[in-house]
Formats: structure tokens, sequence, C-alpha cells
């Protein structure tokens, strides 16, 4: 059937073997089937063949190869494909004896092998398989791009140039990170492109926001419990340890845990073990732990709310996020980044910036950082007719510091209280104002406000979700 004829491209399949025979029938087998076919007697003659037309554009979705074979053996072919950006599968064919051969090849990163005398069916469905695989590949490849784009590191200073650097090198190995940074400087995006880059990065990232659970709460939401183990305890619930298994378990604003929650953790970390809640039986947990803290942990550890060994255990690799005034640099570069973000969300052209009013950005604090910025050019780009102007941009600064009001409420809690039409209202708009003031009176600081106020902090974490104040 010609290309023209199918009104589709074929998919290729490229086989390899030094026997005649084998190459026609499975050519046969292949081409019946809708497949476009190139055969090769070689290593040599296969490498060369997939070399020539990839000049002229085209490739092999897969390889069906031969072990023993003259000048370049299946092996050898094996590795010189697995080199390739995008590499096609591999599938082997053993002749008798060299099976061992060939599931050696499968270790080494075939997808499958074939036995002589070759079965028609057993070629045809390890060859679906074969192309599901890459098909699935492909899929997970681009849900990841797609995500590791939404969690650009972005900044070209000094400082962020040596972050990457780090996270490169530290990104193989599996030891506990600590990144520290004051509020919005990023701390979530670096763990995020800290798991990315890690070996386990196909595995899951779980992030637990330590600060928001309540300190009865946390044993089972940590590692889960059984159903009945507790009263409210409805059912079986997975912990955040068990669902992080084989991937990255970010435990964010750790410096707030509770210090009963602390030495289950460490104990978990050093055993590698956990229990569910009401649970007998401890299961093993395979994670990458990152954890992040906007306090000084060292501190934490000298006034004895930061247990030590804790401190120690995760402290093996620190990172530090400088604020973003000390690389004002970077400034222009997430200006860019965020509109470019914004208008790609509301569907519409980036908005753009009068000069004064990048200078203006430039020259900015940042109590609360790269969050910072993102909100007010969020809030610019609502408020703004044309072009942002430097205007705008205090305007919205006037409302209040460090904090603004974000695009997803623009006609928000925020109102004045005695514009309220119905009680539940009124009480609404009354307690963001409120929490909105006494968060700037304490910096940002999540845990400190709390405490002043005579809230739990957990309370505290969900009404500023809902009043999108962090
Ligand atoms: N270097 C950066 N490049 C692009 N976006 C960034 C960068 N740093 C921070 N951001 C964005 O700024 C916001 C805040 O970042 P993030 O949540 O990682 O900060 P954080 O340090 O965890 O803050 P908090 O202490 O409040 O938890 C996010 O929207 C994030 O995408
Ligand atoms: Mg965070």
């Amino acid at each position: 059937m010609s290309e023209s004829e199918r009104g589709k491209t074929a998919t290729t399949v490229l086989v390899v073997d030094d026997d005649p025979d084998i190459c026609v029938a499975l050519e046969m087998l292949l081409r019946y089937e809708g497949f476009e076919v190139w055969t090769a007697q070689n290593g040599k003659q296969a490498l060369a063949r997939l070399e020539k037309e990839q000049a002229a554009g085209r490739r092999a979705e897969l390889v069906i190869t031969d072990v023993k074979m003259p000048e370049m053996d299946g092996l050898a072919l094996l590795e010189k494909v697995r080199e390739q950006p995008d590499p096609p599968p591999v599938v082997m064919i053993s002749g008798h004896g060299d099976v061992a051969t060939a599931v050696d090849a499968v270790r080494r990163g075939a997808l499958d092998f074939l036995e002589k005398p070759l079965d028609q069916n057993r070629v045809l469905v390890a060859l679906q398989n074969a192309l599901r695989q890459t098909k699935l590949t492909k899929e997970n490849r681009g849900l990841r791009r797609a995500l590791s784009e939404r969690w650009e590191l972005v900044g070209a200073s000094e400082p962020m140039r040596r972050l990457r650097a780090e996270i490169a090198r530290i990104a193989a190995s599996d030891a506990p990170v600590l990144i520290r940074g004051e509020n919005g400087t990023g701390k979530e995006v670096v763990a995020r492109n800290l798991h990315f880059a890690s070996a386990v990065s196909a595995g899951p990232f779980v992030p637990v926001n330590c600060a928001a659970i309540p300190s009865e709460l946390i044993e089972s939401e940590l590692f889960g419990h059984e159903k009945g183990s507790f009263t409210g305890a409805y059912e079986r619930r997975i912990g955040h340890f068990e669902a992080a298994h084989g991937g990255t378990l970010f435990l964010d604003e750790i410096g707030d845990m509770p210090l009963a929650a602390q030495s289950k953790v460490l104990r978990a970390l050093e055993t590698r073990e956990i229990t569910r809640v009401g649970g007998s039986k401890p299961l093993t947990v395979e994670i990458r732990v990152v954890a992040a803290t906007n306090a000084d942990l060292a501190q934490a550890v000298t006034e004895k709310t930061f247990r030590m060994d804790l401190f120690y255990r995760l402290n093996v690799v620190p990172l530090r996020i400088p604020p973003l005034r000390e690389r004002a640099e970077d400034v222009p570069l997430l200006t860019r980044h965020f509109l470019a973000q914004i208008a790609a969300r509301t569907g519409r052209r980036p908005r753009a910036l009068e000069p004064d009013a990048l200078a203006f950005l430039c020259a900015l604090p940042y109590p609360g950082n790269v969050r910072q910025l993102r909100n007010l050019l969020e809030a610019a780009s609502v408020l703004a007719e044309d072009a942002i102007t430097r205007a705008d941009l205090e305007k919205i600064l006037e409302n209040g510091p460090g904090l603004t009001v974000t695009a997803a409420s623009p006609a928000g809690p925020f109102d004045d209280p005695f514009r309220a039409e119905t009680f539940e209202d009124f009480k609404e708009r009354s307690e963001a104002l409120f929490i909105r003031r006494k968060l700037a009176e304490n910096e940002g600081n999540v845990k400190r406000t709390a405490e002043r106020l005579g809230m739990q902090r957990s309370h505290l974490y969900k009404k500023l979700d809902r009043f999108g104040l962090k």
C-alpha cells in the first residue's frame, strides 16, 4: 500500500537480521499489516540506513533486530540507538542459545524479545505493545513538559544562575534538601524543579503544607489511617508519605510543624517506614524529601521549637533563595514572564509596559517577593486601560502593602463592608480587611499573625486561601 493510498504516513519499522529469509518473512508480514518496512543485514547497515533516512526527515518508530550478526551485533546496535535523542523502541530477536543475551538486552533498555522460530502472532502483539508504550511515553513527556513550563524558574541574576547550577548538581542524589527563603521567593518552584531534574521525576510530587494541618490531625494526614482508627475515620486514608512513594515529598513550611509530629517524621525518614494510624504493620516508603521554610530553623532549634536531630536530617543540602530585592536585575525578566502567562490565560496579547513603569517596578522593595510582583502585574493587567503605567502600579500599591486584590477577585472581599447588601457579606468583607491589615502588620508572617490574633494557624490559612491573600 503506498502512502497516498493510506492517506496518512504509515508507521515505519526497521528490521535487522543477517538471515535474508527472516528479513523477507518479517517484511511481508509487516507490509501486509500496513507498516512501512526498512531492512538491513547487520547493525552497521542499520545505523547507516537510520542516518540516511534521518537526513531526509524520516525516522523509524520501531527497530526489530537479531542478536547475533556479523560486523555489528544487536547489543551494539541497541546501545547506539539508545544514544540517539528520542530513540525508537528496540525489540530483540533471539536464536537458540542466545536467549540469555536477549534477556540482558531487555535489562539494557530493549523493550521486548522474540524467540526464533518467529511466531506471526507473537510478532504482531510485541509490535503493538511496543508502539503503544512509545505513545504513552510521548504523551507523558508532553504532559511533563507542560508542567515544567508552568514551574519554570525564571531569572538571570548571578544568585539565580548559581541556584540553577546547584539544582542540576544535586538533583541526581536522593539526599534531603532544605530550601530557605522569604515568603514568595519561589521555594515551591525550586522544589518542583528539583523533582523534574531528579531520578524520580516520573513519580509523584506531593506538596504538604505543614502549617495548614491542625496538630491533632497531622499524624493521620502524613501517615494515613485505617478505617475506624478514631472517631471520624470512616474510610481508610492514604497519607502523604505513602502517596509520595517513588517520588518527592515536599514538606512546606516545615518550621510550623508541631513538635510531636516532628519526632514521628524523623523516625519515618530514618527508617523509611511508616505505619498508618490504627494500622499494625509498617510499610516501606521510598521518597525523596524536600523541605522548605521561611523561618530561621537554626534559631528555632535554639528556642527548642524545632528538633535539632530533624534539622540536621533535613539540612543535608541547604539551598537559600535570595529575596527579590537582592536581585532586582531579575525583575524585567520576571515581568515579561508573568505578563505573557497572564495573557495566555486570558487569551489576550500581553500587556505592554511603559518604560517608567518598568523602572518603577525594578526599584520596589518587594516584601512579598516574586509573588508580590506577580500579583501586582495581575492587578495591573486588569486595571490598565492600555499599556501599564506607573500611575496604575502606584494606585494598586496604595491598596495595601504587599497585598493586592488578585484578578480572580476584582471586586473581591476587600470592598467597603458598609456597602455590603447582606449581613453575611458584611462579615466576610470585614474579616478580609481585618486579616489583610494584621497580616501586613506582621510582614506577611502567618505564624506570628495567628499567634497575635489568638487563632489556630490552620484556620488562618483557610481564611487566607479564601480571600486570595496567599
Ligand atoms: N524564579 C521564578 N520564576 C518564575 N516564577 C516564580 C519564580 N519565583 C517565584 N515564582 C512565582 O511566584 C509565586 C510564588 O512562588 P512560590 O509559591 O514558589 O513561593 P514560596 O517561596 O513557596 O512562597 P511562600 O513562602 O509564601 O510559600 C508563584 O506563582 C511562582 O510561580
Ligand atoms: Mg510556598
